[in-house]
């Protein structure tokens, strides 16, 4: 009936006081397949009290120290990378080659996250009075950063494992301490992740992560006093999040209807391969999730698109298939709602509309236009619709006539034209002649509008949990 697994505080594994449990359905089997500890709002308390302690302390711990112990802490996890991402595997379906890259990929950033910070931690600013007219050459100011407290760490379950270390890396170098609530789905991947750091020798508190239902200490943890920054990555919670916390700095990476857009000259073969990498390589908040195609090339387009993906493979994940069960039944309803919504309006389905259990089937949605939900919304699910557009314009206006603005991609063999698509596009990255993507890691990674607010990215993430510190000498 499933393992039950503890969570984590000032150092060591315990057993909430609730007595009580959430279970973790596998989406392939549809059984519960681990259960995860129901913490209570006291745990969370006293979890809190820890973390501003361990803070106090690692804050003065030197620079170097704090980099060599998070070098470890990657090298521990690459070594555990199989049974983390055999939890991937059973929890959220990943296919298994996928959920190894993200946990090498997560050592990787890790280590890359101690190195930047060494860079940019390690050095201040000194300025001079007297640029500033009316001053004489007095004041002479040293500026440094320094951390911002207590990092609270709110992970989707797309990425439990990476889009956490990609939170807890750039807070631990800079000097915070911080708090983790893995999503439920990815909640036992995410406490394996955090037992490497605990492996690697993390000052006691430093680290926590706690478990349990959003009901109960969703709303408590991210407006708890003690918590000093938010990171959040997943849906709307993070517009209800934004607008419930305190005066605090926030990361929030929400939804995305990342839109392709296919000009006349674009490389057909290199569009569909990525259209069909971007739109059907998971549950992702960077993939393709609206083709926007000139009528002209459109046909040619979808028809190589197709017979891709006639070639992707359909079923389990521990079977490497290019297409897994989505996460939830609720997640596989909502996506068969858009699909049945656009049918009814006169979308052309490219294939057979599939369904079993959480696995749905790949499906290319030809002719969708704009009163269907499909060319707004965001399935979360392998199901892509395609719009066919007689100008860039159209092409721009529909992509800015969207809520997110997360990324989008443009191909072209023009470049000029490239660049002027990508300025008039609202999305936070653009990618010409490829499909959107979150990495490499150190790149900033941001969305407009409703997907988000402030820049991911490693060296971003590092200076968004900083404050600014100045000292002034001011000479006689
Ligand atoms: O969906 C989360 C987002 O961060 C995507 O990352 O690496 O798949 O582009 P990636």
């Amino acid at each position: 009936d499933g393992d039950v697994y503890k969570y984590y505080s000032e150092g060591e594994w315990k057993v909430s006081n609730s007595g009580k449990t959430v279970s973790i359905i596998n989406p392939t089997t549809r059984k519960t397949q681990y259960k995860v500890q129901a913490c209570t709002q006291e745990e969370v308390n006293s979890v809190m009290e820890c973390s501003k302690k361990a803070q106090k302390s690692w804050a003065k711990t030197p620079l170097w120290k704090r980099a060599e112990l998070l070098h470890k802490a990657a090298a521990i996890l690459k070594e555990h990378k199989n049974p983390i991402s055999e939890c991937l595997v059973k929890e959220i379906a990943k296919p298994a080659k996928d959920a190894i890259t993200e946990v090498v990929r997560s050592g990787d950033l890790v280590s890359y996250c101690a190195e930047e910070g060494v860079r940019i931690l390690g050095e201040g600013k000194f300025l001079l009075s007297d640029s500033f007219p009316g001053n004489e050459r007095t004041k002479y100011c040293l500026t440094s950063k320094i951390p911002v407290g207590v990092v609270l760490a709110i992970p989707p379950f797309n990425y439990p494992v990476n889009l956490a270390v990609s939170k807890i890396a750039p807070a631990l170098i800079a000097g915070n301490s911080l708090v983790l609530k893995p999503p439920t789905q990815g909640a036992v991947a995410a406490l394996h992740m955090v037992h490497c750091f605990h492996l690697a020798g993390f000052p006691k508190g430093l680290i926590s992560c706690v478990t349990g239902k959003g009901s109960e200490i969703g709303d408590f943890l991210t407006m708890h006093p003690a918590v000093n920054c938010i990171s959040f990555t997943g849906g709307d919670t993070g517009i209800t999040i934004s607008k419930k916390a305190s005066m605090i700095p926030l990361q929030m990476e929400l939804g995305g209807k990342d839109a392709c857009i296919i000009l006349e000259d674009a490389d057909l073969d290199l569009a569909a391969s990525n259209i069909v990498k971007g739109g059907f390589s998971g549950q992702r908040c960077t993939a393709v999730k609206v083709v926007l195609v000139m009528e002209s090339v459109a046909d040619e387009l979808v028809k190589k698109v197709n017979e891709k993906i006639a070639k992707l493979t359909v079923g389990p994940p521990e079977d490497d298939c290019d297409i897994t069960p989505v996460v939830t039944e609720s997640s596989a309803n909502f996506i068969e709602g858009l699909v049945t919504d656009a049918k009814q309006k006169g979308a052309m389905f490219c294939q057979v509309y599939k369904r079993e259990g959480n696995l749905i089937w790949p499906l290319l949605l030809d002719n969708v236009r704009p009163d269907m939900r499909i060319a707004w919304e965001e399935p979360f699910g392998p199901v892509l619709p395609v719009i066919r557009i007689s100008s860039v314009e159209e092409g721009i206006h529909h992509c800015n006539a969207s809520n997110f603005g997360l990324q989008g991609c443009v191909f072209t063999r023009d470049i000029n034209k490239a660049i002027l698509i990508s300025d008039a596009m609202e999305a936070g990255t653009v990618q010409i002649n490829s499909a959107p993507a979150r990495g490499p890691d150190h790149f900033p990674f941001q969305g407009l509008k409703d997907s988000g607010i402030g820049s991911q990215g490693i060296t971003n993430s590092i200076s968004m949990m900083t404050k600014i510190k100045s000292t002034v000498i001011n000479l006689p």
